[in-house]
């Protein structure tokens, strides 16, 4: 298999995985946190690069502007857990952990779409500011499926309704949606410094949300900035940044479906029969039983 083949999914603990996010396994859980770190965990395809932007542009956007114009977004707040082969030979492989150890800046930024029980002990330990972003199901799974279609490095997705099938039984790269959202969902009861946010209430009000993710980081912004920032992160505006639109990214083919693809609520409708809607709704309603979480597939 060369380096770049689309990799298969196997059981890894219980939660379905690919080999380029568990080869580095021992560092990332051995992975020692700053106390001032700040986290957005998602499950894939539900917001993470719109609100790591958003971070970012809180955290470093006055202080040091030329980051936002000349860094990209994934070198400025890091995938903890990828572990990907040098793209030319003789280059070491790319590992979040040893790219996290060796930054300078105050706080590092750091993504991840690891369920629950993945993430490191240190960040519990040291008290981390967690944010995390979770997206309705039916929207999700549209997401990803055209996500995989494009990232060689994600499995095959094969046609829609076979992947919705999959996405339903769970096999996805990070396991399957409820235990995700619900997993966060019940720590956030336990440990007071993770902020649960939903993509449907930032497409809602954006300048509502980042108030409230201010409020959580102990930030205070002027109004102008704030401003600022909200338009920025629209996303016209970002899906014409080549700094966060990940045009320019190996490995994905934006010709076959573009990293910034809608940005909407409701999407799914144009992918779901009414027979999968049904099939779908009545079987998210055996998994998900906590009625505190609810999800809002239109706004
Ligand atoms: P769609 O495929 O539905 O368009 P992640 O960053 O977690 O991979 O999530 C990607 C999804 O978030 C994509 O959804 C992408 O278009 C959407 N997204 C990214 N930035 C956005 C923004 N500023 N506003 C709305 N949606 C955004």
């Amino acid at each position: 298999m060369d380096a770049f083949s689309r990799p298969e999914l196997f059981d890894f603990h219980g939660v379905s995985m690919t080999h380029f996010f568990t080869d580095n396994w021992e560092n990332i859980q051995n992975f020692q946190a700053r106390p001032d770190d700040i986290i957005v965990a998602t499950y894939p395809k539900t917001g993470n690069t719109w609100v790591s932007y958003i971070l970012d542009l809180l955290h470093f956007g006055q202080t040091c502007p030329e980051r936002d114009t000349s860094v990209p977004l994934h070198e400025r707040v890091i995938n903890l857990e990828i572990a990907m082969p040098a793209m030319q030979p003789g280059l070491s492989m790319k590992k979040g952990t040893e790219i996290l150890d060796n930054v300078s800046t105050s706080p590092r930024l750091i993504r991840t779409h690891l369920p629950v029980q993945f993430l490191p002990k240190s960040f519990w330990e040291k008290n981390c500011k967690i944010v995390y972003v979770a997206r309705n199901a039916k929207d999700t799974a549209v997401s990803y499926f055209h996500f995989e279609r494009m990232a060689k490095i994600f499995p095959e997705p094969g046609d829609w309704s076979s992947y919705l099938q999959r996405f339903m039984d769970g096999k996805m790269v990070f396991g399957s949606w409820c235990d995700h959202v619900n997993g966060w969902w019940e720590k956030k009861q336990s440990y007071q410094n993770l902020h649960y946010m939903f993509y449907e209430d930032l497409i809602e009000d954006t300048g509502r949300e980042i108030d409230k993710l201010c409020c959580f980081l102990g930030l205070s912004p002027s109004a102008e900035e704030k401003e600022r920032i909200k338009g920025r992160v629209q996303f016209d505006d970002m899906k014409r940044n080549s700094m966060v639109n990940h045009l320019s990214v190996k490995n994905f083919d934006s010709k076959i479906s573009p990293f910034m693809r809608k940005g909407k609520v409701g999407d799914w409708k144009n992918h779901f029969t009414v027979d999968q809607s049904e099939h779908f709704d009545e079987d998210y309603k055996k998994k998900m039983k906590n009625p505190t979480l609810q999800f809002r597939t239109e706004i």
